[in-house]
Parts: C-alpha cells; structure tokens; sequence
C-alpha cells in the first residue's frame, strides 16, 4: 500500500533550478544582422507597454530569404467573391471597437465552419489588409536548415501573423508542392475541415486567445531561436557524472516545470498537426501557448542536428483530457514573470525524435547517435555557465505516437542532459512504474559513478550483444537488466533514497 502512494522520486523538485531565479544577467537587446533579427523598436522597449514595431514603414520583400506576406505588393491576390463582400462589410460594421473584433472571428469562423468544402476557394484579401495594416514591421527572414538565427518579435505582433493564419491569407502557403514544401503548414483551413469534436476543442482553444488578446493587448516579446550542433558530441569518451533527477507519476511539464526548460515532443515540422488534427503533446502546447504556433510561418523542417527554442510564450487556456478525450478547460491567466527583455520566462525547446516501427530498432549505435545528440543540442547552452542553466522538464519524449521505449528514452536524456550541464525533472505522465524503474537506473549508475562515456558504451554493447542478434521483434534481455548484469555482479542497490508519502 505504501508503494502505492509515492508520487515522485529522486531529487526533490524545490531543489532544481528554475528561471529567472537562476539564470544570469541579460545582455541589452539588439539586432545583429545574420544572427538576430529583432522586430521592435528596443530603445522604447518599457514593462507594461506595447513594443513599437520596427521599422515603423512596412519593407515589402518578395524573395526566398524572407516570409512572402501577405501586404506584399508581388502578392497576385484573386478577386473578391460575394462571401468575401459580406465578410467586409462585416469588417466595416465592426472593427470600430475592440470587442467587435472578436464577434469578427467568431463570425467568419462560423461561416467558413458552415462550408468547409468551399473555404478553401475563398480570398480573403481585404481582411488581409485590414489585419496587416497594423503590422507594419522588418521582413521576416526564414529560419533555414543549417542556420543559427534569432527572431524576436513583439506579442502583437505575433497575434497580427496569427490572425492572418487564421483566416488564411499567407500566399503561397496552401498547397505543399511549392517553395514552402519543406516548411510546416501555416494558414488554418485545414482546422475548419471535418466535424469532429476534437475541431471543436482546439477552435475553442484558439478563439480564447484572440478572445484574451483583444481584451488586453500583451506587452512582451517572443524569441525564436534555431540552432545546430556543428559537430557531433563523442559520447564515449565522456567523463562526465550524471546530474539530479526529480522524477514523478504525477503533473505535467508545462505545469509543474514552470521557469525549466521545458521540451516539446516535436515533429520535424514544428507544431506538427496543430493546424489540422493532431492533439497529443505537441499539439496542445501550442493550443494552449498559440504564440508557438507563428514558428511554422518560417521554421524550415528541423535537420537531424538542429532544434527550435522559443522563449516568451504565455500560456492563454488550460485544458482537460488528452488526444480524443482533450477538452478546452477555459481561459487561464498566465502569472510567469518577465525577463530583461520583456518575455515570459517560459523557455521551451522542439526537438523531434525519431520515429520507430520497429522496437529494436532504436538501439541501433546510429539512431542512439541521433536521438543523443538531438537531445544535447536542445539542452546545452555552451555560451552559459551550469549554475546559470533551468534544469530540463521532459518525459516520455518520442515514446508515444513515436513508438520510443521510454526507458532508453529516459536515459538519453539524462545523458544528454548531464553533458549540457543540467538538472532532470521526469515527468512519467502517471506510469507509476516506470518513475520506480528510471529512479532506480538512476541511483544505480550515480552511486557506483558511472559516467556518461561508459553508459553509452554500455547501449553499443546491448545493441551488439542482445538486439543485433536477436531473432524476435523484442529483445529477451531489458536494456535496464542487461546494464545491471554488466556494471556488477552486485544487485540493483535498495530503493533507499528519499521518497514522498502524501497525506
Ligand atoms: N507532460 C508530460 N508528459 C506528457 C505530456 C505532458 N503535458 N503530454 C504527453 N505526455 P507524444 P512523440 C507523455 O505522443 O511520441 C505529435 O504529433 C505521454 O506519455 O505527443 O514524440 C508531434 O507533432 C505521451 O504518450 O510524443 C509529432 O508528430 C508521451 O509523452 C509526434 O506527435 C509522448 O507524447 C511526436 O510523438
């Protein structure tokens, strides 16, 4: 009964860091052209303001460095049609205060709900304008694979691009058998298709923060950041001792590792199926932070090596539910407080890990390359100090619609965590076994100081000995067993570290 009640294990949570507590002094805000590109006037930048875009004209670029826009004079928009009439005087009659706007939404979301079939014919230019009149601001630069490039933009800004995927104005943007094809999908209208409830939900989601957004406008910014490792890590001759673990059954990455770095379950194509069906982990962070969402506008596919961090993000909606049972659970009022630079101190990072079909698979030395060093490229900070670094809120990363096995997952990330320099919090997402499994991995190779090198030696040597070999679609021997058996003769040590006993 008493094993019943452990909620958590490890490291106590209080003693992991978190941001801004941690972290060290920013330095002030600038653009540096080819390595970040900022949107806002920073010398007005003031808490409790809306930012002053930059420049104050519209530059209007049509190339394929930048975002093709959609105020763009190179943009051959196709004619009014009557629905498109309606919608403007819709506009007309409306847009004199703020409230009305979002009865705007909610209209065209009605109609274009009412003739999924036709929406997709629609123009809808003249809300185009009327959106982008108030978002005059730099080109957008792409964010391409191989690039290491920042982008901070205000979160007005964000909203206005939101609110031009949303009624789909992004040229050229709608079929993927054009220049974007290596980019995620942007305009919405794939989120109007079908009737199914869990539409529903994510457009209710969606609808609370332009809701929330034309209530009060947010006064902070948003950075994008890709990022590649140049050259791979060699994880055998690492000497480094693994860092802290907190692991726990209970909780959520979004909601209990507040001011980590928080990992998003991504998909090379950040966001994934946000703007059609998809509604697992990735899926719903972007619902709930929809700032996350504008990241598709020009985040190139993500390259093996490569990850997408995004600091700023507020979160606007809680939600119950997970997958087919996910419901909007109402507006939530994101209290998380803001850096130097005005954003939210929320700091989450897209990593993809590889998909499997096949269990053995993955233990194969090139895709535990792969998934290691896609790991240590989202944590590591190498221009930081370790004290400075959040500790790393994951879980069961590339374990769910990915086919992973979360307890070599587990352990992939704690190497990689522990060569970045940084604390773990494991979020089992209720698997109360697999907390008591990982926990004891953990202690296992901590108390008997076995480093990273030769944990990764030791994979290469399951791989060889056990899966390489192996007749059958799973191995006879568990990963976790098979290290047991090669670090000692001496059995797994007792679980006698602290543990918590609610109540
Ligand atoms: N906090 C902690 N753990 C969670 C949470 C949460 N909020 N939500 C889910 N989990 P999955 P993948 C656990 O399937 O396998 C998307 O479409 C839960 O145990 O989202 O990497 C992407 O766009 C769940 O089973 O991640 C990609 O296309 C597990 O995390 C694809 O899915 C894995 O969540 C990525 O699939």
């Amino acid at each position: 009964a008493d094993e019943l009640e452990v909620k958590w294990l490890g490291t106590p949570i209080k003693e992991l860091k978190r941001m801004p507590e941690c972290g060290s002094v920013l330095p002030p805000l600038r653009d540096v052209p080819g390595e970040h590109t900022v949107m806002i006037r920073t010398d007005l930048l003031r808490r409790g303001r809306v930012p002053v875009p930059y420049p104050a004209q519209f530059k209007d670029t049509w190339d394929d460095v930048h975002v093709k826009m959609p105020c763009s004079s190179s943009n051959l928009f196709p004619v009014l049609d009557e629905v498109t009439a309606q919608v403007l005087k819709l506009t007309k009659n409306n847009c004199q205060n703020v409230k009305n706007k979002y009865e705007l939404h909610i209209q065209i979301c009605a109609i274009l709900k009412y003739s999924a079939s036709q929406a997709k014919k629609w123009d809808f230019t003249a809300l185009r304008l009327y959106c982008t009149k108030v978002n005059r601001k730099h080109p957008i630069p792409l964010l391409k694979g191989g690039m290491n490039h920042s982008i901070t933009m205000s979160q007005e800004q964000v909203a206005c691009l939101l609110a031009n995927a949303f009624f789909c104005t992004f040229p050229r943007r709608n079929s993927r058998r054009n220049e974007y094809c290596n980019y995620p999908d942007i305009n919405f209208f794939r989120l109007f298709e079908g009737s199914s409830q869990m539409k529903i939900e994510k457009l209710k989601t969606l609808m609370c923060y332009f809701k929330s957004f034309t209530e009060q406008k947010p006064t902070g910014l948003v950075t994008f950041t890709r990022k590649s490792l140049d050259k791979p890590l060699n994880w055998t001759s690492s000497q480094t001792q693994l860092t802290k673990l907190h692991i726990t059954c209970e909780g959520t990455i979004e909601d209990d590792g507040h001011g980590m770095l928080q990992v998003d379950f991504a998909n090379q194509f950040v966001g994934g199926g946000v703007t059609g069906s998809g509604l697992v982990q990735e899926e719903i962070r972007f619902l709930i932070n929809p700032e996350l969402i504008i990241s598709r506008l020009f985040t190139e596919a993500l390259d093996p090596n490569e990850c997408l961090i995004i600091k700023g993000t507020q979160q606007y909606s809680k939600y119950t539910g997970y997958s087919h049972t996910y419901q909007w659970g109402g507006s939530h009022r994101d209290t998380t407080p803001r850096d130097g630079w005005q954003r939210r101190c929320t700091e989450i990072v897209a990593i993809d890990a590889l998909q499997f079909k096949n269990f053995l698979e993955q233990f194969n030395p090139d895709k535990l390359n792969r998934e290691l060093n896609k790991a240590y490229c989202g944590f590591a900070r190498p221009e930081e100090r370790s004290q400075n670094l959040a500790a790393v809120a994951t879980g069961n990363w590339g374990c769910g619609v990915f086919g992973g096995d979360a307890r070599l997952k587990a352990l992939l990330q704690m190497l990689a965590a522990a060569e970045a320099g940084r604390d773990v919090a494991y979020f089992t997402f209720g698997d109360s076994q697999l907390m008591t499994d990982v926990h004891k991995m953990h202690s296992f190779l901590t108390q008997r100081k076995v480093c990273v090198g030769e944990v990764y030696d030791l994979l290469g040597k399951y791989h060889s000995s056990v899966c390489k070999s192996c007749p059958s679609r799973r191995p006879d021997v568990s990963l976790y067993s098979f290290i047991y058996q090669q670090v000692g003769s001496s059995p797994a040590p007792d679980d006698s570290t602290r543990r918590h006993v609610p109540g």
